[in-house]
């Protein structure tokens, strides 16, 4: 049925899951941290990732927070691991602002390394820590729950722009 291959759930159900959902966006995620944080690829190539990286870390981040992080500060296990999320979530979207401010191509190159080793970590944790905890804590049918509250809040924001705003017009990477 499905080719996925990173599944922490299996299942008939498994793509309604919000942690197959998460696994599935951290994907492109993940390959354009490659390229963010290589010095040795050229600074159009690095441009050009973090043009991408940008909208879609808060089409990511921004869901994840109201549904998976919510539910998980809920559980008195989860909590601070929820916390946690938040804050690594607050420091990536500071440190976007900063890049998109910057105009130095050395400072520039320096800030979009930093932010694409902080989001691998974030998502390593996630993917090795979290998740698994979140799994143990939580029955099949509050995933699915979760999951379709995942694609909710991800489609109202990409319905509003979300992808775009609210860094387009300033994108270094852009000019
Ligand atoms: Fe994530
Ligand atoms: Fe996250």
């Amino acid at each position: 049925m499905s080719k996925k291959q990173t599944k922490i759930s299996s299942g008939k159900n498994a793509e309604l899951d919000i942690i197959n959902m998460i696994l599935e966006d951290h994907k492109p995620l993940k390959e354009l941290i490659e390229v963010m944080k290589d010095s040795e690829k050229g600074l159009e190539e690095r441009q050009e990732a973090f043009a991408q990286f940008a909208p879609l870390l808060i089409s990511h981040a921004k869901p994840e927070e109201q549904s998976l992080y919510r539910y998980m500060k809920s559980d008195e296990e989860l909590r601070e691991g929820g916390f946690e999320g938040d804050v690594e979530h607050q420091l990536a979207d500071q440190m976007v602002e900063e890049i998109l401010r910057t105009e130095d191509e050395d400072v520039w190159s320096a800030r979009v390394k930093v932010l694409a080793e902080l989001v691998e970590h974030h998502i390593e944790e996630e993917e090795d820590e979290l998740l698994p905890d979140f799994k143990k804590h939580s029955e099949t049918s509050d995933r699915e729950k979760l999951g379709q509250l995942f694609l909710d809040l991800k489609t109202r924001l990409l319905e509003r722009g979300g992808m775009d705003a609210p860094h387009e017009r300033e994108t270094h990477a852009r000019h």
